[in-house]
């Protein structure tokens, strides 16, 4: 059996295209969606995440503002630059981009970002609303892997979805989706005993360890739906998810590739959560 290749890239352009027609539709209405990414210091990936991040959403047409601070940047100044943010009209969505360095108060940061204009999804106002079911925020990445699911026609209810990693960017947010989604969940880290247990018992199986290649095709259900969030660049230079995807793909009926799977969307949903605070803005001044 080979699986079915969920092609992020193709879904990632169908989404967009949705969410076009309803930055469109603001805009019409003289309201342009405005995001606002600041990045401290000089970490290279984040750069180039946040210059994507501001890339795509220029290509929606949508007002974008990269703000990039010193590494030494103090807590203070940073927190001064978000509260400006916060009162500024022409900002729906303000994003700050982790990791920050080490003498900011990450949690701090997050907090002082308005819960409206929180299209990270981690102000824990929107992590509250996330676990009660009222979601308003969905932090992009997982947001972006349950549309994967939903695009590629994975039935999710009654299923056993299994999350490997437990972090609050990736983990945590798409478990409680998927049990919203009325999924069977369990939560496993890469130090759970015996992972390939839990991992061979799920249906949806995903996986956020940052850990190369640390499933493979053995841990495996057949037929089950792989999502994988990791990112890893091997010695070769070349990119690899946290799934061995050439003996994956033998067993699974479904699963993404890394690179063109689960990246494409995380930015794609951003865009969607920026468009989704101006239309919650444009609303509450109505
Ligand atoms: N660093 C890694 N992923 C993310 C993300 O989704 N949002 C922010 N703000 N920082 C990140």
């Amino acid at each position: 059996m080979t699986a079915q290749i969920i092609d992020g890239k193709t879904i990632a352009q169908q989404v967009r295209a949705e969410w076009k027609i309803r930055a469109d539709a603001l805009k019409a209405r003289g309201i342009m969606p405005g995001l606002a990414v600041i990045i401290v210091g000089e970490d290279p990936a984040s750069r180039v995440y946040v210059a994507n991040k501001v890339k795509a959403c220029a290509e929606l047409g949508l007002h974008s503002e990269h703000i990039a601070l010193p590494a030494n940047t103090s807590e203070a100044t940073l927190l001064a630059k978000i509260n400006e943010l916060n009162n500024d009209a022409k900002i729906h969505g303000i994003l700050v981009q982790l990791p920050v360095p080490k003498h900011n108060d990450s949690s701090k940061v997050l907090e002082a970002i308005s819960p409206g204009k929180d299209v990270d999804g981690f102000h824990p106002m929107n992590v509250g609303a996330l676990v009660t079911g009222n979601m308003r925020f969905a932090p992009c990445t997982p947001y972006g892997a349950m549309k994967l699911l939903e695009k590629s026609g994975v039935s999710i209810e009654g299923k056993h979805a299994v999350v490997v990693g437990r972090s609050n960017i990736v983990g945590k947010p798409m478990a409680l989706m998927l049990l919203q989604h009325n999924a069977t969940v369990t939560i496993c880290t890469s130090k759970t005993v015996d992972l390939a247990k839990f991992t061979r018992d799920a249906d949806i199986l995903v996986v956020a360890t940052g850990k190369p290649k640390m499933i493979t095709g053995d841990m495996i259900k057949p037929g089950a739906a792989i999502i994988d969030v990791g990112i890893n660049r091997m010695a070769d230079g070349k990119l690899c998810g946290d799934v061995d995807f050439d003996s994956a793909k033998e067993v699974a009926g479904w699963i993404t590739p890394v690179p063109g799977g689960v990246g494409p969307m995380t930015i794609t949903m951003l865009v969607a959560n920026t468009v989704r605070a101006a239309e919650l803005s444009a609303n509450q001044a109505k």
